[in-house]
């Protein structure tokens, strides 16, 4: 496998495959699991993550790369096989959330800043000698009548450009994620919001990025879709593609060779439609999913955390992961969903 940041930049991205975030820290699938009534230890993590790399079809098919957490990174199969090893046994690429989460930003009151770069570059060493070969970077963006404030995006796109350039001389692709929140507080901003502070946001984040010299060929960006607030959602599958690639055309370099979606709270399908009708249009990258809750809920709840539910689990995950392939080529239509 090449080790070049460009070719396993177009890797992560190419051929109607995506990423599956499962990099959910611990307090989120703590979250996830409470939903199941599951308890949140090691093993019942392990058993989870488990049930997913060991979906054969849907990784060696439809998933480029996984994006773990640090503990999934250095964690073993039930049988002791380390999961690096199975999700590259499968020709997928283990990746890395490397920041250490959005904290209150002092003196932006409702602003979060991402923290995580202290020491940044000796523990990118370490994912490396593990086997990651790409990084993820979360930057929050809140989104209401009066936010995101200039200094919180500011702070937030050099922080995600500063992780980019030390990812780079690393070896590791960094994934650029600067997520303006769809299901935040109020939640009730509109589509023209939406495509405001997505479009404002991304050009600062790519301000950044050179003013860092990252390299645009050796990433990936993850960005929101453009998209009414959850609690204000009215805007048609056809009017988020189109308001999404007019806001993306506007301000993403066309040398980035690739974009994966995060799904941010969208329901599974609609997730599925939104980035096929994207794919519709005529675009200078390759376009795809970097999705969590959208490739993994139904597999959660078919699971519910039994043994003997493992192979529901998988056909679910299986199903979702074969979906948004075809969306990531704008070949996903409705029906497909109701015939599996
Ligand atoms: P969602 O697709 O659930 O938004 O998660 C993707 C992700 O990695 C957010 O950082």
């Amino acid at each position: 496998m090449s080790e070049r940041l460009e070719d396993i930049a177009v890797q992560m991205v190419a051929g109607g495959r995506g990423l599956l975030a499962a990099d959910e820290s611990t307090s989120t699938i703590k979250k996830r699991f409470d939903t199941i009534n599951l308890e949140s230890t090691e093993t019942s993590r392990r058993d989870y993550r488990e049930m997913l790399f060991r979906s054969d079809e849907a990784m060696k098919k439809y998933i480029s790369g996984v994006i773990l957490f640090e503990e999934t990174l250095f964690q073993k199969a039930a049988d002791g096989t380390p999961f690096v090893d199975i999700i590259r046994a499968a020709g997928s690429i283990p990746g890395i959330k490397v920041d250490t989460g959005a904290k209150p930003m002092a003196k932006f009151p409702g602003e979060t800043i991402t923290e995580g770069l202290d020491g940044l570059g000796e523990r990118l060493a370490k994912y490396y000698e593990a086997g990651a070969r790409f990084a993820k970077w979360r930057g929050v963006i809140a989104i209401s009548s009066s936010l995101p404030t200039r200094g919180s995006v500011r702070a937030n796109a050099q922080a995600l450009a500063r992780y980019a350039a030390l990812c780079q001389e690393a070896k590791i692709v960094p994934i650029v994620e600067p997520e303006c929140l769809m299901d935040g507080k109020p939640g009730d901003h509109n589509i023209d919001r939406c495509a405001e502070v997505t479009e404002s946001t991304l050009r600062m984040v790519f301000e950044e990025l050179a003013e860092a010299r990252v390299s645009l060929e050796g990433m990936i960006l993850k960005p929101n879709m453009v998209i009414d607030g959850k609690n204000a959602r009215k805007a048609s599958v056809s009017e988020v593609a189109e308001r999404t690639v007019q806001v993306l055309k506007r301000t993403v370099p066309s040398a980035v060779p690739g974009i994966a979606f995060l799904s941010g709270g969208q329901t599974t399908e609609e997730a599925t439609a939104h980035l096929s009708a994207i794919n519709g249009h005529d675009l200078p990258w390759l376009v795809t999913f970097s999705y969590g809750r959208a490739l993994q809920d139904s597999a959660l709840k078919a699971w519910n955390g039994k043994p003997e539910n493992v192979a529901a689990g998988q056909r679910e995950f299986t199903h979702r992961a074969e979906m948004n392939s075809l969306a990531a080529t704008g070949n996903w239509k409705k029906d497909l969903e109701k015939a599996a």
